[in-house]
């Protein structure tokens, strides 16, 4: 079977000008919907587990395995990943979810989009301080929306250990925005 990326590349769909003129979006649900691609594409995302040197560093002290506590996943397309993700690992899953849908105390984070803002919330008592976070989403474009996720999650005193993602679009910055946190993609076109 072809490497990961370029079975992630052939399956995924391009369509221009979505969901306006001038975008290319890169349409991932049939990589989803393929079997063997999605059970390869789950393992692969929590790969930071061993790739991450601060997590290497962690296993080598003894530390506990896998690298991460939980796994947070993004709404929407993030959901579909991190519990597969979670329950591979054998560890929890938490949303991070768009304004007005967690019914407790949240966190709220603010977060510029191509055009005006939108709003990332996370409910305070899904993270405990010092818990080791893998943050997962489908797509890293700007990287405003894994930011603000990031933020939410160390602002509850959480570590992001990984920020892990299927496909990251480069020269649109999402990389240097995460900074200096490690961003593993599976692809990077
Ligand atoms: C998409 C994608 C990422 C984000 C990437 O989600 O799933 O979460 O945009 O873009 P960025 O790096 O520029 O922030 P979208 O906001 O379209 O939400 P959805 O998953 O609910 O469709
Ligand atoms: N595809 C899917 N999701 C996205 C894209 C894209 O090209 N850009 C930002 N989010």
């Amino acid at each position: 079977s072809p490497p990961l990326d370029e079975l992630i590349a052939s399956l995924t769909v391009e369509i221009p000008d979505f969901p306006q003129p001038g975008v290319v979006f890169r349409d991932l649900t049939p990589v989803f919907a393929d079997g063997p691609a999605f059970g390869r594409m789950v393992e692969g995302l929590a790969a930071p587990a061993e790739v991450d040197p601060r997590a290497a560093a962690l296993a080598a002290a003894g530390g506990r395995e896998p690298a991460f506590d939980v796994v947070v996943g993004v709404e929407a397309r993030g959901f579909l990943l991190a519990a597969a993700v979670a329950l591979q690992a054998g560890v929890g899953v938490v949303p991070v979810r768009k304004a007005g849908k967690l019914p407790r105390e949240r966190l709220s984070a603010h977060y510029a989009l191509e055009y005006g803002t939108a709003t990332l919330e996370v409910h305070t008592d899904s993270i405990a301080p010092g818990q080791r976070v893998l943050l997962v989403d489908d797509v890293l474009a700007t990287g405003g929306t894994l930011a603000a996720s990031t933020s939410l999650v160390e602002g509850l005193g959480g570590v992001v250990v990984a920020v892990s993602v299927v496909v990251e679009l480069v020269g649109l910055g999402g990389r240097q925005r995460l900074a200096p946190h490690t961003v593993h993609a599976l692809w990077t076109t």
